[in-house]
């Protein structure tokens, strides 16, 4: 996964404003929902319009529970947007986030996916709402994304550089799409040495014996 470099800004308007439904030109429209429809708002509101089991996947990158506000200003207009991310506690945070979860899990089809994208604020506490909404069973994997190079303060402490995305299904079967990266050139060099001459394919020469002497018909003969 590539690395963000920036500091998390604020990019959203202030979700109490009034709520405004946008509907763009291009796209599909699915057979559950208007997947057209850009809903602004409190996803609170907006979930709720939303039939059950509709999504197949959900990311989400909310407030972190950090106590601070964050205030940009965006593009050539330099609008000013901004989100408050200050909770009276963790357990209000939580809280907060609670009835969004419950909603989102709601929406997620049987085999749809759920990646939630917090850091050490909040990250323990969020994973134990998650396993009580979805179930222990249906957590999947912590994905660590490192932020930044550990910077001075890593002389003091070990650094905070760190974000979790917890990644969840709502059933057992899942949509997974297998992702691929294109190896280093290094690694292909040291590990992929020989190159078939007819397609140009890479490969490595492996060891096909078996170890194990009382199972001589799993032994095979070397190449
Ligand atoms: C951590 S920022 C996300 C930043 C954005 N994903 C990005 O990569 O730049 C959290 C966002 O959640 C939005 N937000 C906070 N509470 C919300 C709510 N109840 N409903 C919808 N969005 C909310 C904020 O406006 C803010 O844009």
């Amino acid at each position: 996964m590539a690395k963000k470099t920036v500091k998390k800004k604020a990019v959203t308007k202030p979700v109490k404003k009034k709520v405004a439904t946008k509907v763009a030109s291009k796209g599909k429209r699915s057979a559950v929902v208007d997947t057209r429809v850009v809903y602004c708002g409190d996803n609170l509101d907006q979930l709720a319009k939303l039939p059950e089991g509709c999504v197949d996947l959900i990311y989400i990158d909310p407030p972190f529970n950090s106590n601070r506000n964050y205030e940009v200003f965006w593009g050539e207009t330099k609008e000013k947007r901004a989100f408050e991310d200050r909770h009276a506690s963790t357990q209000a945070y939580i809280e907060f986030m609670r009835p969004r979860c419950v909603e989102l899990h709601r929406v997620l089809k049987k085999t749809g996916s759920l990646y939630f994208h917090c850091d050490w604020h909040a990250s323990h506490y969020v994973k134990v709402m998650l396993d009580q909404i979805f179930g222990e069973n249906q957590f999947h994997t912590e994905i660590i994304w490192r932020r930044t190079n550990a910077k001075g303060l890593a002389f003091k402490s070990f650094p905070n550089n760190h974000d979790s995305i917890f990644y969840y299904t709502k059933g057992k079967t899942c949509t997974f799409n297998r992702q691929y990266l294109p190896h280093d050139e290094e690694y292909l060099e040291a590990f992929y040495k020989f190159v078939e001459p007819e397609t140009g394919r890479r490969y490595r020469l492996g060891d096909l014996t078996n170890p194990n002497k009382n199972r001589p018909n799993l032994t095979y003969g070397n190449l």
